[in-house]
């Protein structure tokens, strides 16, 4: 017995040696500096919203990413509303968390929090929208969101037949009406998405090919609050109502994510369109969401942009692990994401267009969906 006990210690001792010189900092809880074991760290994962399918996989890849590399993760949804998000966060660093990957409802609403995090020696990695007004953001990972929305409105023109796929001249001339719709001004990458978009389609505004003819070109005008399919598809309605009950149609809608597409298709097919006499108009999107995949296959939704959310979740991991061995990540871009107060180390991951003829391709292929998946129009 005694024996037992003695060997016991011995190796409770060696464990603790061992943690020693797995070499935490002083006083250190492995946050930056720290240079920790996985094991050791907790990382608290913030998401914005489950009501979307993209942020339910995000946090899913985050979280099986982590846990593979050995690390705890405390992973919270905060449903779109943004008290919850703050004291969710609070939350994770009063119980510990060494490490926050954050993806913002409001990207002006966490100087607070980012704050406390700093003052607990708490790196924090912005996912996919930058947070603002904020010096305490460390890195931030994300896609090259300019080229969205320069994307999308590529989309717009070859889907209206003015360019081809690869951005020759196409075979319409034009003019189209068109109109514009853009994310949540609270979101960084609305901006980003539009002003990519207005890069395309300003010149072709300019010259007369394409007609907005609502009127509404700013992104104040465009914008969708949160940006929910609902308030989308009332826009668009009131659009409808407002601009074309003279007998003209809309012939393309650019729209900056999937969810807004389908409340846009929604109004736009209540108002009698999508038949062979009044074709749908072609409406852009974004993230790939299996319904909208669906749609595209059936020739409803003409296009959207791929961001490889797998990929963001393992660029996620990958910042987390250098922080958590007391380095900094490595960035791709020094120059783009000024947040107001400074301009935060990002690493942009590229995206790609997908017209229905792109579906195997780029979604199936890659295996992010299924071609049962793509059938039923949703995830397994
Ligand atoms: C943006 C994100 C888009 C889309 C949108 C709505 O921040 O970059 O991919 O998901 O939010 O959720």
């Amino acid at each position: 017995m005694s024996k037992r006990l003695g060997f016991t210690a011995v190796s409770a001792t060696l464990a603790l040696t061992l943690a020693a010189c797995g070499g935490e900092g002083a006083g250190g809880s492995g946050g930056a500096g720290g240079g920790a074991e996985a094991e050791e760290l907790t990382i608290g994962v913030s998401m914005p919203t489950q009501t979307s399918e993209r942020w339910i996989a995000d946090g899913e890849n985050v979280q099986e990413q982590l846990e593979a590399e050995g690390y705890t993760v405390d992973l919270q949804y905060a449903g779109d509303d943004i008290p919850t998000q703050s004291q969710q966060i609070d939350q994770m660093i009063t119980e510990g968390a060494d490490i926050l990957i954050i993806a913002a409802i409001d990207g002006t609403a966490l100087a607070g929090q980012l704050e406390n995090a700093a003052a607990n020696d708490i790196p924090v990695i912005a996912y996919d929208r930058l947070i603002r007004d904020s010096e305490n953001v460390d890195f931030y990972v994300t896609f090259d969101n300019f080229e969205v929305g320069v994307a999308q409105a590529n989309a717009l023109l070859t889907g209206l037949g003015l360019q081809t796929a690869d951005g020759q001249p196409g075979t319409a001339t034009g003019p189209f009406n068109i109109e514009l719709f853009a994310g949540s001004l609270d979101d960084n990458n609305a901006f980003f998405f539009f002003d990519g978009a207005m890069s395309v389609l300003q010149p072709l505004i300019d010259d007369g090919t394409l007609v907005v003819k609502s009127g509404q070109t700013s992104i104040e005008q465009a914008a969708i609050l949160r940006w929910q399919q609902e308030t989308a598809q009332r826009r668009m309605e009131d659009l409808l109502t407002s601009a074309y009950n003279d007998g003209s149609r809309v012939d393309g809608v650019l729209s900056p994510y999937d969810g807004i597409s389908r409340g846009i298709i929604t109004a736009l097919q209540n108002a009698g369109y999508g038949s062979a006499a009044n074709a749908i108009p072609v409406v852009t999107g974004q993230d790939a969401e299996i319904a909208s995949v669906k749609l595209i296959a059936d020739g409803v939704q003409s296009s959207t942009i791929f961001k490889d959310t797998r990929l963001l979740a393992e660029q996620a991991v990958v910042a987390a692990t250098a922080f958590a061995e007391g380095e900094e990540p490595e960035a791709n871009d020094t120059e783009t994401y000024d947040n107001g107060v400074k301009v935060v180390p990002s690493y942009l991951l590229p995206v790609e267009t997908v017209f229905a003829d792109d579906i195997q391709s780029v979604l199936i292929d890659s295996e992010y969906w299924t071609a049962e998946e793509v059938e039923a129009g949703q995830a397994d």
